[in-house]
């Protein structure tokens, strides 16, 4: 596989999302996305929510496998992965009155964040939506002290029946609104895309976990999240969220969605 041109992240520019997609570099990083203000009002906020909880693991992952806990508000397509497509839709119309108190009591990053990516585009920049007009999610705000497991995300591979599987490449991003002291909670980025052969037509493929055997001897890339930044990774590189060891005060606290880059140059976001 190609190396990286560069070990570390850069800023955000034209040419570092056009490098980002074609995985020529490991990450963009993009400090001071938000105040501490702004921070401080969206942590609070998630904490006055009630958030659900899913073992990472489904009935489709390896035996044995439970996955880390996964506490959050809003919504992502992998819990919808085996079920129809109405069911996804109708959560999503429901996840985001879920989320609009957070949004509400700080700042939509979703929003910030296509403002920031459009004019780097070669096309326009928006959520996801059925050829229908119904918006897919984009908004899962979630506690991720207990660490992810390596996997990749990669929409053609898992999610043959969004209109985003026919990206040409697939990025995620986290917006972090707190930040525990650590140790842990480091994320590693894995120069290993992740390639999959579908043997029947509509077959799903199961990503999580993945076999460390996958990325041995491939290059890395380890960020410590900042509080207020946006860290942007290819998500076809397999990626793993190392558990936060003592959290103090303090809780890792983002929110995440997917680009996936179209075929026309657009950029749709979903989750
Ligand atoms: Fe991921």
């Amino acid at each position: 596989m190609a190396g990286w041109t560069s070990d570390d992240a850069r800023p955000l520019s034209r040419e570092s999302l056009t490098a980002l997609f074609d995985n020529e570099i490991p990450a963009i990083r993009i400090p001071a996305f938000a105040a501490p203000g702004e921070c401080c009002a969206f942590a609070d906020a998630m904490r006055q929510c009630t958030p659900r909880v899913v073992q990472g693991a489904t009935e489709h992952s390896a035996p044995a496998f439970t996955g880390q806990p996964i506490v959050f508000i809003g919504l992502t397509q992998y819990e919808f992965k085996y079920r129809p497509m109405s069911d996804y839709l109708d959560a999503a119309d429901a996840s985001r009155a879920e989320v609009a108190p957070v949004l509400a009591a700080a700042f939509d990053p979703v929003e910030r964040l296509m403002a920031r990516l459009a004019p780097l585009s070669n096309g326009e920049v928006g959520i996801a939506q059925e050829p229908g007009g119904r918006r897919y999610s984009s908004t899962i705000i979630r506690n991720s002290n207990a660490g992810l497991s390596l996997h990749a995300d990669f929409a053609p591979y898992q999610a043959p029946q969004l209109t985003v599987s026919a990206c040409d490449a697939q990025l995620a991003w986290n917006f972090y609104a707190e930040v525990p002291a650590g140790p842990g909670g480091h994320t590693t980025i894995h120069n290993a895309p992740w390639h999959w052969q579908r043997g029947t037509a509509g077959e799903i493929a199961e990503n999580y976990p993945l076999d460390p055997a996958d990325v041995a001897g491939a290059e890395s890339f380890t960020f410590r999240p900042e509080e207020g930044e946006v860290v942007l990774f290819n998500s076809r590189n397999p990626h793993e969220v190392f558990r936060v060891e003592d959290p103090g005060p303090k809780d890792r606290i983002g929110l995440a969605t997917f680009i996936g880059r179209m075929p026309s140059g657009a950029l749709h976001l979903w989750s």
